[in-house]
């Protein structure tokens, strides 16, 4: 019988994580949890209900509210794909937005709104046998996991690989507008005070840069499977 484990990947932004996430968890029948989107759900909520926005952030408020929000996994069975709900409503197709993009690492600085999130993390995650990524999954969320990635990329390719994604998308943007998301957001994300994106000690380092989709599947692969 196989050992189930916790597989954590953090790195920049658009480094292949959620891609090759996806990719692992189906190969290993394991669950994949996007922490990414749970933040953006969070923030989509903040925006919503007017908390948040370009000059203001009423932090108090949000936490106030947590009690009234409810980030889960759903199936969605018409495209055979877990997608992020709030509050019992699918928010997958507004999540990606610059309006979103623009405003999450701020929320992301908060230390009450991130113990929520990683409360619920713990929870969907308390059956072994899951891939998550993100910021802190490997430092804070589950510092005990099997196995920790920590992927990275030129700034440039990285913002490319996203400009690409968000115009197959169909979301009008400029390349511009998503590099200096990545810069603003890669600069909150890493000096923030609470769970700041660093790499936890016994992670396994990986530029991606030089590698295909297929290439770096194969070569996580080879650090999880003799684990398993
Ligand atoms: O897809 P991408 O890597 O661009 O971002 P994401 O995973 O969707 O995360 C959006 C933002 O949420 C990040 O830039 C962080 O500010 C925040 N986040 C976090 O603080 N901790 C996590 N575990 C995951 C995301």
């Amino acid at each position: 019988m196989s050992n189930k484990i916790i597989i954590a990947i953090d790195g920049t932004s658009s480094t292949g994580k959620s891609t090759l996430a996806k990719r692992l968890a189906k190969k290993l029948k394991y669950l994949y949890i996007d922490s990414g989107a749970m933040y953006r759900a969070l923030t989509l909520y903040a925006i919503q209900n007017k908390y948040i926005s370009k000059s203001h952030f009423d932090s108090q408020k949000l936490i106030e509210d947590i009690p009234n929000i409810h980030i889960d996994f759903q199936y969605n069975q018409q495209n055979n794909k877990y997608e992020v709900h709030l509050n019992n409503n699918s928010v997958e197709k507004h999540i990606r937005s610059l309006k979103v993009s623009n405003l999450v690492s701020q929320i992301a600085t908060v230390g009450e709104l991130r113990k929520h999130m990683v409360k619920v993390q713990h929870f969907l995650g308390s059956k072994n046998g899951v891939i998550m990524d993100g910021r802190d999954i490997g430092t804070v969320v589950f510092p005990n996991a099997e196995i920790k990635f920590y992927l990275d990329a030129s700034l440039e390719l990285r913002a490319k690989r996203r400009y690409k994604e968000l115009i197959e998308a169909n979301y009008k943007i400029s390349f511009d507008e998503v590099l200096s998301n990545i810069k603003l957001r890669d600069n909150q994300d890493i000096n923030r005070k609470n769970s700041p994106l660093k790499i936890a000690p016994d992670s396994i380092v990986i530029k991606t840069d030089s590698f295909t989709l297929d290439e770096l599947e194969e070569k996580l692969l080879s650090y999880i499977s003799p684990k398993l």
